[in-house]
């Protein structure tokens, strides 16, 4: 187990709107773990991975650009779940396109499988690779994936 470090790389998680209602929210659909927990699973998994971990919740479209550009040059990689905005906002696409880091986009459902209006992610064509369907384990496999891309030469064989 190798513990961060400031030299470790800096990975962002960004997680949109009536995400901080995870647990309560349809959890048919999204499942009972909540956002606190999902933070807590990835903040012990980056500890584990020798990453430093920084976490954004926001139900607000410009609050998410925000973050994204302050990301810039800052993050190693990044996670982003856009929710509904994956959905509409063109915004958040371009704002994601000016990162040079990977980007793992995150969805707890697979939203293929669902109302053809959530078929559609804006966000696809910009990011590196996207994980759906696999619930809140879906983002500790971006978070190994994330550490693969960010350090190639150290963690592959
Ligand atoms: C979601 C899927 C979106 O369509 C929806 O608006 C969400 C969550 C998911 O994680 O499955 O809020 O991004």
């Amino acid at each position: 187990m190798s513990q961060p470090s400031p030299s470790s790389p800096r990975i962002l998680v960004i997680h949109g709107p009536n995400l901080n209602l995870l647990g309560r929210r349809e959890p048919e659909i999204y499942g009972r773990t909540t956002l606190d927990e999902i933070n807590g699973q990835l903040s012990e998994l980056s500890a584990q991975l020798g990453l430093a971990l920084d976490t954004f919740q926001s139900n607000h479209e410009g609050a998410i650009v925000d973050r994204i550009q302050q990301a810039a040059g800052v993050y190693d990689g990044l996670i982003i779940n856009a929710a509904a905005f994956t959905h509409t906002s063109i915004a958040i696409r371009d704002a994601l396109a000016m990162l040079k880091a990977p980007i793992i986009e995150v969805h707890l459902s697979n939203i293929h499988r669902r109302e053809p209006f959530r078929h559609t992610s804006l966000t696809a064509g910009v990011v590196t690779g996207q994980i759906l369907g696999l619930g809140a384990c879906g983002y500790a496999l971006a978070l190994r994936g994330l550490s693969e891309l960010v350090r190639p030469a150290v963690t592959m064989v």
